[in-house]
């Protein structure tokens, strides 16, 4: 992917400036991009402040805007107390009670408009609930929820207690919940009976039974959201329908206000080693990331409809679906579906339905649709769109001039958002009324943050080729504070690449490579540890490899990403059996049986694109498995590589398919 990628970024020329109708009504035209930048690189912690007073409703305001004694455990605002709900929804409600604050449609078209006094008084009686269940301030509790207004309502509901919430993506297995749930230590779950999507019932409570019985010995109470028809098993004194439980709770519980530094929610994420991340993120700073950049990036005005498509389960889902944009008060659209149902107009008929004026999604998504051909959204009105948005992976320029050209008209900024689980919010992206786009290009760090390229030394890169790993070289309000339970790996895995910078400052490692421009725009290549990026989706090699070498058959295993269409990255597994390795008709089986053991592992996003049996993996004398030899490999590549130094030449050919 790097390579191919890095092609691509350096023949790219074509220049997109704003067009003049959108910098005449844009928040931030160039003028005030520049003056915003000058106010941050002059005092970044008085610029900081400055909007996290303007911003955010504080209860107790606070003194110091950063403390970094203890780099690099940064604390932001951690002398102010606040509350995450009430600065989405009651102080909104004497301005916005009537406002929508979530449009909701179901995949099979069912619609529901939740005003934010609606959504106010949901999420207070779910609250009056948790509360009930003797949960309180510094407790975790995990959803297990569908993309839905419910797993909105249960986010704020725990923000509101001081609840740090932990949402698992529906599409982890049993066993990837049980792991997220016994690290959180969560004594509740919220979960549905289950959901629609992609024309299957998808059995979210029996995910949590079977978590449930696989470990997490600490669980008292299941919450379970009515949502289908169905009938599933409710487990006597654990399990407890939501509708019931808030049935004659009253209709407003007041906020608890915390710390700016209190947790507000874990997100797990993939490292470069087989155990997921438990990301912990705060509820100040945090705040004012997904607030700010909101209006930044997506020019949020009052009368917007902003569909950002990712689920809950993703950053992406928490910070510009649920807190960015309630912060900032706005109406967000939640599409509970696959885009392909009834068939792959279905994205673009939401837009002409609702009236979406800003529409974010991935890459992923948009080379899948734009395989089934422009016509599809030639016969839907996008004349509401105002803004596009891209998420999650290097866009190809051949699928940027395609959103450009068929959904944009041509006319429409595209902003390509680069940032990471870790960083809470984006980090660098284009001003829409401010910044020249370049289609792949990320374009360059918003205000008040900073980034660079450096080598493997950690010293700055410069020149028109130059590229490098990324960093961060300041610390940002809504950077994750450390990684639940192993502060330790929190240091080591984002500031213990390189050493300090002379003035002392540390440099946050983003795990990604990077290449910078003559105009100083950012054009990101790809990972440069062990994480594959599919469709969007994080997911570490070592992960799949521990899941394929947790099934008996499978004495070791080694995962490699290759680039793939749609997917960006497709997961190819090779695999050495305990005893004589299955030809024909019995690896098949095998190979089959692996997909699905994985899967089930993990969940079907991890499941292998490609298997391969064979007697060995390339190993240097020293024992380490030839990763960059494996890439080639599945690549299809020929080998042009020096393997006189591996263990066992001969391995190659077979691995190739032509032994
Ligand atoms: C990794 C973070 C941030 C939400 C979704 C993914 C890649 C993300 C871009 C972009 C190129 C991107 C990076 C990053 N990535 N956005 N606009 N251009 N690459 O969050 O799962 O934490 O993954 O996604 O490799 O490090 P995540």
């Amino acid at each position: 992917m790097s390579s191919d990628n890095f092609q691509s970024v350096l023949t790219e020329n074509r220049v997109f400036p704003p067009s003049d109708a959108f910098v005449a009504k844009a928040r931030v035209n160039a003028d005030q991009l520049s003056a915003l930048r000058a106010e941050a690189a002059a005092d970044f912690r008085a610029f900081w402040g400055k909007f996290a007073r303007e911003e955010l409703s504080w209860e107790t305001p606070f003194q110091t805007v950063l403390d970094d004694s203890n780099a690099p455990n940064y604390r932001w605002f951690h002398d102010g107390t606040l509350n995450a709900s009430y600065n989405c929804l009651d102080r909104h409600l004497a301005t916005r009670g009537d406002k929508v604050a979530i449009r909701y449609e179901g995949e099979k078209g069912d619609t529901r408009n939740y005003t934010y006094r609606e959504l106010h008084t949901e999420v207070c009686k779910l609250a009056n609930a948790l509360k009930g269940l003797g949960l309180v301030k510094g407790d975790r509790v995990v959803l297990y929820l569908p993309h839905s207004a419910e797993a909105v309502i249960a986010m704020q509901a725990c923000a509101r207690l001081g609840i740090t919430h932990s949402v698992v993506f529906g599409g982890f297995s049993a066993t990837a919940l049980r792991d997220r749930i016994e690290d959180t230590g969560a004594r509740v779950v919220i979960t549905a009976d289950g959901n629609q999507r992609g024309g299957n019932f998808i059995e979210l409570k029996k995910g949590v039974d079977d978590a449930l019985a696989l470990g997490c010995p600490l669980v008292e109470k299941v919450v379970v959201a009515k949502r289908t028809t169905q009938t599933v098993p409710m487990a006597a004194g654990r399990d407890l329908w939501w509708h019931e439980l808030t049935a004659a709770v009253p209709a407003t519980c007041e906020p608890v206000f915390v710390d700016a530094e209190h947790p507000l929610f874990l997100l797990y994420t993939s490292g470069s080693t087989g155990k997921p991340k438990g990301i912990q993120h705060c509820t100040g700073g945090y705040l004012l990331g997904a607030m700010k950049s909101a209006q930044w990036v997506f020019d949020l005005k009052e009368d917007d409809l902003f569909w950002c498509t990712a689920d809950v389960g993703w950053i992406t889902g928490h910070s510009y679906v649920t807190y960015g944009p309630l912060a900032n008060g706005a109406t967000v659209m939640i599409y509970e579906g696959v885009p392909t149902i009834p068939d792959a107009g279905r994205f673009w008929k939401i837009c002409q339905d609702h009236g979406v004026t800003i529409f974010y999604t991935a890459p992923t998504a948009i080379r899948a649709l734009m395989k089934s051909g422009e016509e599809i959204p030639n016969k839907y009105d996008l004349s509401k769109l105002r803004l596009l948005g891209s998420v999650g992976e290097p866009i190809n320029p051949e699928a940027w001039m395609w959103y450009h050209r068929v959904i944009g008209k041509e006319k429409l900024p595209i902003v390509d958002t680069w940032w990471q689980t870790e960083t809470g919010s984006i980090m660098m992206s284009p001003i829409p009324g401010a910044t020249a786009t370049k289609p792949g290009s990320c374009t360059q760090p918003l205000p008040g943050l900073f980034a660079d390229v450096v080598d493997e030394l950690g010293d700055p890169v410069s020149g028109k080729t130059a590229g490098g790993y990324l960093v961060i070289t300041k610390p940002w309000p809504s950077m994750l504070r450390t990684i639940w339970g192993d502060n330790e790996r929190y240091k080591k895995a984002y500031f213990g690449q390189f050493p300090a910078r002379p003035d002392g400052s540390l440099l946050y490692v983003a795990g990604d490579s990077t290449h910078r421009d003559e105009d100083g725009y950012y054009w990101i290549l790809g990972r440069v540890d062990d994480v594959l990026n599919v469709s969007g989706h994080r997911l570490g090699t070592m992960e799949v490899e521990s899941a394929l070498v947790s099934h008996p058959r499978v004495a070791e295993a080694a995962v490699v990403g290759r680039p793939h269409e749609i997917k960006g990255e497709a997961v190819c597994a090779f695999v050495i059996c305990k005893g004589a390795r299955p030809t024909g008709d019995e690896a098949a089986a095998l190979i089959k049986e692996l997909r699905e053991h994985v899967s089930k592992e993990i969940g079907p996003i991890a499941k292998p694109d490609d298997i391969r049996l064979a007697d060995g993996l390339p190993k240097t004398r020293s024992g380490k498995i030839m990763r960059r030899l494996l890439r080639s490999i599945a690549k299809g590549e020929e080998i042009t590589q020096d393997i006189s130094t591996l263990e066992n030449p001969a391995i190659v050919e077979q691995l190739a398919g032509k032994a």
